[in-house]
């Protein structure tokens, strides 16, 4: 079957390591597993991870890359994926598709049946598609880790990306007061029409937000620090740019501040997201809705960090 996948890894030049061809079919590695036609895919930064290396060792090259999808199951329903699998050969206990289970940017995808949701009524396979990894990550940010109920405002670190315009996107459903930075002016301007005051990274905010949603790293932290509220949270999923940030101890004790770190979402909370959305008729910000037959461009547009929300892989076209 058509699939793309890393035939090596490249820590440079992640794109040198991609490579669109021909992979087996799934297989099953227990008797509860079924297999998806699937539909529509999106991207993430974790595919570019993938290819530099990180969590992807070369024994378990070639990997087809992919970890969100939405599709057909085996009896003809349209379904979500939920792309966490229990995994006890590694230490977190689950590995994320494409890590150690091939992934969903292939014609068909392997999972635990258990793994599937139903595609809520009136959402498309394309919006579907955007929500298991970036938009349930988000999604556990802010709710479940962050206690936004608690929260008047919410700041978001580096609005252009999936799980960050997911973020912004959602606290403002929620009714929050949003602040989110951008190194990009045109990102900006678009960040503010979902509802968000757009500033410069590392600018003075109006005031101190309850909630930081922080996915940059080394180049946001300390503006993270700087613009949290006394008790706020300041929830962590990745690192984009730099994981070693310089922490100043002493606001994080005098400030009382919470800093969480978390990782993707439960299968409850991604039927919570969908459920959120079909209710509020919230659609995922997508940059751009690619045909499968062109992924290698989709994947070095999202090299290049212009990308402003999810790119979608439509595996029809
Ligand atoms: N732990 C988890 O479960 C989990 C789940 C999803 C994602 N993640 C991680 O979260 C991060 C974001 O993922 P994503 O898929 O949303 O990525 P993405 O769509 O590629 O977005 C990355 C964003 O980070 C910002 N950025 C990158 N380099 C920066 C720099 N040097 N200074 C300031 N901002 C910078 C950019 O914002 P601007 O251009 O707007 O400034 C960009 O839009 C990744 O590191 C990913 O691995 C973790």
């Amino acid at each position: 079957m058509r699939a793309a996948f890393a035939s090596g890894t490249d820590a440079d030049n992640p794109l040198a390591a991609l490579t669109v061809g021909e992979r087996p079919e799934p297989v099953h590695p227990a008797d509860d597993w079924v297999t998806v036609e699937v539909r529509a895919s999106s991207l993430n930064h974790h595919d570019l991870w993938s290819l530099r290396g990180v969590g992807l060792p070369a024994d378990r090259l070639p990997m087809i890359l992919g970890c969100d999808a939405a599709g057909i199951d085996p009896d003809g329903n349209e379904v979500v994926v939920y792309p966490v699998i229990a995994d006890p050969g590694d230490p977190r206990g689950i590995s994320i598709l494409s890590e150690r289970f091939p992934g969903t940017f292939a014609e068909r995808v392997a999972v635990p049946r258990s793994n599937l949701l139903a595609l809520p009524a009136g959402m498309s396979l394309t919006d579907a598609a955007c929500l298991p990894t970036a938009w349930l990550t988000a999604w556990r940010m802010l709710r479940t880790v962050g206690r936004a109920d608690e929260a008047d405002a919410v700041l978001v670190q580096g609005a252009g990306g999936g799980v960050a315009t997911a973020a912004v996107a959602l606290a403002v459903a929620m009714g929050k007061r949003v602040y989110a930075t951008s190194r990009d002016a045109a990102k900006r301007e678009r960040v503010a029409e979902l509802g968000a005051t757009a500033v410069e990274p590392g600018a003075r905010l109006p005031e101190r937000v309850d909630v930081v949603v922080e996915t940059v790293g080394a180049a946001t932290f300390d503006h993270s620090l700087k613009s949290a509220a006394p008790m706020a949270r300041i929830v962590v999923s990745g690192a984009t740019a730099g994981h070693e940030p310089k922490v100043n101890l002493r606001r994080v004790f005098a400030m009382r501040l919470e800093i969480l770190g978390t990782s993707m979402g439960t299968p409850e909370e991604l039927r919570d997201l969908l459920a959120f959305c079909a209710e509020r008729k919230i659609q995922p910000v997508v940059d751009s809705v690619v045909p499968f037959s062109r992924i290698d461009e989709a994947f070095a547009h999202l090299h290049t960090g212009q990308a402003f929300g999810k790119i979608v892989i439509d595996h029809q076209a």
